[in-house]
């Protein structure tokens, strides 16, 4: 039966992971897949986050299944890093998932449900997987203009001349911060011009927020969400922990459905947790437990909040730095989008063939639409990977 399968279409993304390990070079600069890394090239535990596993080894008593849905105290702590107070604790149902890629996946599957012919509009770029999981469930996907090749900033009139398209019942997928993969975002205005277009056409809004921290701050980068859900009348969130928790590997997300009021949760809630019964049964619960703790406990707390804005500084001042050298190199300002962009990515906008110049020259390695991590550089780097980029004339 097996031998009708087809070769999968390789993803873009985990592929070039592949290729970087394979390279023999030892100068090669890795700014493909989207894990932070420091100075030195490591991709730390936090210091909250081993605290936290120290004290669950000792304390932990049970492996016994949790709820469908996770631990509560989970979803409680996270729809309140997520929400703050925008919207009533009672109207948000909720359930922890494998990743942030589970929640994504999870969302589809609900709306798939509830309107098996809901079409889904994604920006244009969006992350891959995004594309992906949607090809794979059979569901429509219609883009909307984002990004201005020219500016490499948002192309808001293209974007909301687009999303004039969307029709009662259909989703429109937004990055909640940190848009991935081209750095450019939404301003607060812009926002409220999203959710006062979604209200009149009557879609539902989808958010994927997977680097919260990483941009402007916690709470900044949640503002989007927040003005989102206190609007409109539903929505979905799907939140990861991966990069603001630095806990990749042990699968932690949460899938959120915000209702108009306490009694439309229920049914959100019963929908969710058949998902995941139908999809994986009970959610994985390590890494939810790792959060929980660090989020409620105000040493651990501070101290994870503290670790974060590092991250989120070191990956600002690259930006800066690789923006003045460009500068500095080029005698022009055309890369200072470089430092207006915010979160690990930023497009360049390069083509193909100087994006594989790149790799194949210079042993650095990006996206091919020419999306670089920021956090795979380091001072010593970013010199480099600017005189890469004006030698391949982009
Ligand atoms: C990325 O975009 O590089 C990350 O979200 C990792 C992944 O799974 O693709």
């Amino acid at each position: 039966m097996f031998e009708s399968f087809k070769e999968q279409p390789a993803d873009k993304i985990l592929m070039l992971m592949q290729a970087f390990r394979e390279d023999p070079r030892t100068d090669k600069i890795d700014l493909g897949v989207g894990v932070y890394k420091d100075a030195d090239g490591n991709t730390p535990v936090m210091r909250a986050i081993k605290a936290a596993e120290k004290t669950l080894w000792e304390t932990e008593t049970t492996k016994s299944y949790t709820g469908l849905a996770g631990d509560p105290g989970f979803a409680d702590a996270m729809v309140a890093m997520v929400l703050g107070d925008a919207v009533p604790r009672a109207n948000v149902a909720a359930a922890a998932t494998p990743g942030g890629t589970g929640a994504v996946r999870q969302a589809f599957d609900m709306i798939r449900v509830a309107n098996p012919g809901a079409r889904v509009f994604v920006s244009d770029p969006t992350w891959p997987n995004h594309l992906s999981i949607l090809k794979h469930m059979g569901m429509e996907v219609v883009p909307y203009r984002y990004f201005d090749g020219e500016t490499r900033a948002v192309d808001f009139a293209g974007m909301i001349a687009d999303l004039h398209q969307a029709m009662p019942g259909d989703v429109v997928l937004l990055h909640g911060c940190c848009h991935n993969p081209t750095g450019a975002n939404l301003n607060l205005a812009q926002w409220q011009a999203v959710v006062d277009l979604l209200l009149k056409q009557e879609a539902v809004p989808m958010i994927d927020i997977a680097y919260q921290g990483f941009g402007d701050g916690l709470e900044e980068d949640a503002a989007g969400v927040r003005l989102v859900a206190s609007q409109m009348p539903e929505c979905l969130i799907a939140a990861s922990c991966s990069k603001n928790f630095g806990i990749y590997r042990e699968r932690t997300g949460l899938l959120m459905a915000v209702a108009r009021d306490a009694s439309r949760r229920t049914l959100n809630q019963g929908t969710l947790n058949y998902l995941n019964r139908q999809n994986y049964s009970f959610p994985p619960d390590h890494g939810a437990r790792l959060v929980t703790m660090v989020l409620n406990d105000p040493d651990l707390r501070a101290d994870w909040a503290a670790e974060l804005e590092d991250v989120r500084n070191s990956m600002l001042g690259l930006r800066e730095q690789l923006a003045s050298e460009l500068r500095r190199l080029s005698g022009s300002d055309r890369f200072g989008f470089i430092a207006q962009h915010r979160g690990m990515f930023s497009r360049l906008g390069a083509s193909p063939e100087q994006v594989e110049a790149l790799r194949r020259d210079h042993g650095i390695y990006m996206v091919g639409d020419s999306r670089l991590n920021i956090a795979g550089l380091n001072a010593t780097t970013v010199p480099i990977l600017a005189e890469a980029i004006v030698k391949v004339g982009i």
